[in-house]
């Protein structure tokens, strides 16, 4: 062994081990080799940059083992992770809130105008290469201006969804964090999810709720597919008993409820909500600030969540 190659190997043994549990962009690698040394393993990490697809439960955190301190989660919704389970071994979970507000947003008014504009369903139409003609009276939607836009889940990314639905003349009202939920399912025209899954949240948008909705009524759901109970929804749309719905998440994401794939009034997107470049590269700093924080500062930053 060379001198350099000594000297190297002994500044390798003094950095954190960190195991990533899925790709990400090639930024976010670069800045965690920096600091840390990544290891294929989840076994003996001190910490994990866990992406959402990952399930980080007791079985996961008994394999990492007792010198783990810190999960960074490649999201704002730590559904994926338990908790508890974490704070149980003293392991801080931190999360990526504030940088995927505007592109989560935005994905939920692009869902919106797809909806009333008809837009996907437009799309569709040509690539199946149906005869179509200029007529006055031909694919008919609606604005979105003079809507009213419920909001369910009143934190960042639906505050920001209220106001760019405003900008396009809409009304909104919200639900969560006191306020009710059955006055918004009565009366808005456009319902949007954005609420974190919870215990208390998962089906909060079945049956008895979808029987609120009005019959021109929109289901938009850009948080977390469990919220929406998809059995209840296909029942709705297919009774026509609400006018359509766009997801960008599903109950058993990746896989489909297979009725919603031939309903001209659904929207899909798989679970676009963040993904824009600089979004995505935003989230992945932050989550490796957040392993510099702990096992370089020994420091608790401010997107701990546990
Ligand atoms: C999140 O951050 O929770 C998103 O769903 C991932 O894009």
């Amino acid at each position: 062994m060379t001198p350099a190659s000594s000297e190297a190997g002994a500044v390798n043994a003094r950095l954190h081990r960190v195991h990533v549990s899925g790709p990400v962009p090639a930024r976010i690698t670069a800045a965690l080799e920096e600091d840390f040394e990544l290891v294929a393993d989840t076994v003996g990490a001190e910490g994990i940059l866990s992406l959402i697809p990952t399930t980080v439960d007791e079985a996961y955190l008994e394999r990492a083992g007792s010198s783990l301190r810190v999960v960074a989660n490649y999201g704002v919704g730590v559904d994926n992770v338990d908790l508890e389970a974490a704070r149980s071994r003293g392991v801080i979970v931190t999360n990526t809130p504030g940088v995927l507000t505007r592109a989560t947003a935005e994905l939920a008014v692009a869902l919106m105008l797809s909806l009333l504009r008809r837009v996907a369903e437009g799309d569709r139409l040509i690539r199946r290469g149906e005869g179509w003609s200029f007529s006055l009276e031909f694919m008919l939607g609606e604005s979105l201006d003079g809507k009213t836009v419920g909001v369910i889940g009143p934190g960042r990314i639906g505050r920001e969804t209220a106001r760019l639905t405003e900008s396009f003349g809409a009304s909104v009202m919200f639900a969560g964090r006191g306020e009710p939920l059955d006055e918004l399912l009565a009366r808005a025209d456009i319902v949007s999810v954005h609420c974190p899954l919870t215990a208390e949240t998962h089906h909060l948008i079945g049956e008895q709720a979808l029987a609120k909705m009005r019959p021109n009524a929109l289901l938009v759901n850009t948080a977390r597919g469990p919220i929406v109970d998809e059995a209840a929804l296909v029942r709705a749309l297919a009774e026509r008993r609400i006018a359509g719905a766009a997801l960008d998440v599903f109950e058993f994401e990746p896989h489909m409820t297979e009725q919603l794939l031939a309903m001209e009034n659904v929207v899909l997107t798989p679970h676009l909500g963040s993904a824009t470049r600089a979004t995505r590269e935003a989230m992945g700093m932050l989550a490796v600030d957040a392993l510099r924080a702990v096992l370089l500062e020994d420091r608790r930053p401010d997107n701990a969540v546990t």
